[in-house]
């Protein structure tokens, strides 16, 4: 099979991740008004990412369909603007990040080292590894992988694919959960009690919205919404819908054996045992 990527200190990366650009991600000056989301591919990072920005904007989107890629400053990309730190610097606030980096590469040193308030989102791993291979296998311009399902799998439980183990990705930002700018979201709690969960984002990002302000968030973040709208459809890349296919939980069924399920569910167990962090499956 093929499947592109790149080794950057040890971790498999998207070729377009440069060590340039990783180098300039950390070191970025950031302030308490900046946001940075983070997540492990595929776990409900364009979904975040539409929900702070309208969080930010009183729960309105841009006008004239500018795309939210426009208003999202992911550093660690070599496609992305902006490119050096002069223009980082010029970003008007709040500037909201992205990185799918774990907590050890994480823009500006992460919550420990930086006033940047962090949200971290995780969705059961699974469904991740499922989003996954249909992303990567759509996706000429990122993984372009050609493989079997079977082999994917395999890729993924041993921290191959790119940004490496996801245990060891979301278990390294559980680990610092507690940091007071940082809040840690579960996909399936959005899905289950979306209103609840955007009343931790909103105070964790120190906005307080109105009744109305939050039926706007709420109509503009649902999977139909977005998977319509120019603005966070990501139409740009070509016609491709890998950000948004089901939206569900529970799609790992359709693809999962049982004993695929059972040698995951092994592994799963045994290295989550001790966290504390527990995920929703159906
Ligand atoms: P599926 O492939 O399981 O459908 P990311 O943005 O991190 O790449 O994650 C993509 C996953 O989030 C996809 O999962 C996509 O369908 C889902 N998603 C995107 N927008 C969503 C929304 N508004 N509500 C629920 N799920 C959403």
């Amino acid at each position: 099979h093929s499947y592109k990527y790149r080794m950057l200190e040890g971790l498999v990366v998207p070729p377009y991740v440069t060590p340039a650009r990783l180098n300039l991600s950390r070191t970025i000056a950031t302030q308490p008004a900046d946001v940075c989301h983070c997540s492990f591919p595929k776990s409900g990072s364009t979904w975040l990412a539409n929900i702070l920005y309208l969080v930010l904007h009183d729960g309105h989107e841009p006008g004239q369909g500018a795309p939210l890629r426009s208003h999202l400053h992911w550093m660690e990309s070599a496609w992305t603007y902006p490119r050096t730190r002069e223009q980082v610097d010029a970003l008007p606030s709040p500037r909201i990040f992205k990185s799918h980096m774990p907590h050890h590469m994480a823009l500006a040193g992460g919550p420990r080292q930086s006033p940047c308030r962090f949200i971290y989102i995780a969705r059961n791993p699974k469904d991740v590894c499922v989003s996954y291979y249909h992303f990567e296998s759509g996706s000429a311009w990122s993984g372009g992988y050609d493989g079997t399902w079977e082999h994917w799998l395999r890729l993924f439980m041993d921290g191959r694919v790119q940004r490496g183990d996801w245990l060891d990705h979301v278990l390294s930002w559980w680990e610092v959960r507690g940091e007071e700018n940082m809040l840690f979201l579960r996909y399936e709690d959005l899905k289950r009690d979306f209103r609840g969960q955007l009343a931790r984002i909103a105070a964790h990002v120190g906005v307080q919205l109105s009744p109305k302000a939050v039926d706007r968030v709420v109509a503009a973040s649902s999977f139909s919404h977005m998977r319509a709208a120019p603005f966070s459809n990501h139409k740009h890349i070509a016609d491709f819908q890998g950000f948004f296919r089901k939206g569900e939980v529970g799609s790992w069924r359709d693809r999962f054996t049982v004993a695929q399920t059972d040698a995951f569910d092994r592994l799963y167990t045994e290295r989550m045992a001790d966290s504390g962090l527990t995920f929703t499956f159906e």
